[in-house]
C-alpha cells in the first residue's frame, strides 16, 4: 500500500491505496466522485478528465484512467462535482452546456466540461478552431460537437463579458497534518 494525500473539490483527503490504483478508480470508489466516469479506461475518450494542480502549482486537465493515485499525491484535484458553486450555482460552463443543448446521453459531459474549464483558463477568448482543437482529446458520440462548440463560446462570453475571469486553477490547499497511523480507509481532513 502507498499514502496518498491531496485535496480533492476542497477536501483533504488521506488514505492508504494499492500503488497501482488509477486516480479515477480512487475518485469514484474510494471517495464516490462518480461524476468522473471511465468511457474507455485507455486513455482515448476524454470522459474521466479532471483538473490536477502539482504540488508545484502547475495545473492541467489530466485524463484520471491514465494517472496513478499516488501520482497525484500532494496536488489538488478539481472534478466536475467540485465545479459549482458552494450554494449550488453552475460554473459559466455547465451552464452553457444546459442552455446550449451541448449534451445527449451525457457520459462524455463531465470530461467535455472540465477539458472546457481548463481550455478558458488558457484561453480566455478561443477561436471556433481553437475550441476543436482544445477538446479534440475528449470524444462525443451523440451531438456532433456543434452544441458543444457553441457552449464553449457562450460561456466564454459570459465569463469575459461579466468581468468575471477565467476560471482559474484550483487553489493549493495547505498541507495536511503529518500521516497518522491511519488503516486503509478514506480519511478526511479540514483543507
Ligand atoms: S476513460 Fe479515461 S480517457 Fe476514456
Ligand atoms: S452526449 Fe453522448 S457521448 Fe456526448
Amino acid at each position: 500500500m502507498a499514502r496518498v494525500n491531496l485535496v480533492v473539490d476542497g477536501t483533504r483527503y488521506v488514505d492508504e491505496v494499492p500503488p497501482r490504483l488509477l486516480l479515477v478508480q480512487y475518485l469514484r470508489e474510494h471517495l464516490g466522485k462518480v461524476g468522473t466516469v471511465i468511457g474507455c479506461d485507455t486513455g482515448n475518450c476524454g470522459a474521466c478528465t479532471v483538473l490536477y494542480a502539482a504540488p508545484d502549482g502547475r495545473a492541467q486537465a489530466v485524463k484520471s484512467c491514465s494517472m496513478l493515485a499516488v501520482q497525484a499525491d500532494g496536488g489538488e484535484v478539481t472534478t466536475v462535482e467540485g465545479l459549482a458553486a458552494a450554494d449550488g450555482t453552475l460554473h459559466p460552463v455547465q451552464q452553457a452546456f444546459h442552455e446550449n443543448h451541448a449534451l445527449q446521453c451525457g457520459f462524455c459531459t463531465p470530461g467535455m466540461i472540465v477539458a472546457a474549464v481548463d481550455l478558458l483558463r488558457e484561453k480566455p477568448h478561443p477561436t471556433e478552431a481553437e475550441i476543436r482543437e482544445g477538446l479534440s482529446g475528449n470524444l462525443c458520440r451523440c451531438t456532433g460537437y456543434e452544441n458543444i462548440v457553441r457552449a464553449v463560446q457562450a460561456a466564454a462570453a459570459a465569463m469575459n463579458g461579466s468581468g468575471a475571469a477565467a476560471p482559474s486553477a484550483p487553489s493549493q490547499a495547505a498541507p495536511a497534518e503529518p500521516a497518522s497511523s491511519t488503516p486503509a480507509t478514506t480519511t478526511e481532513v479540514a483543507a
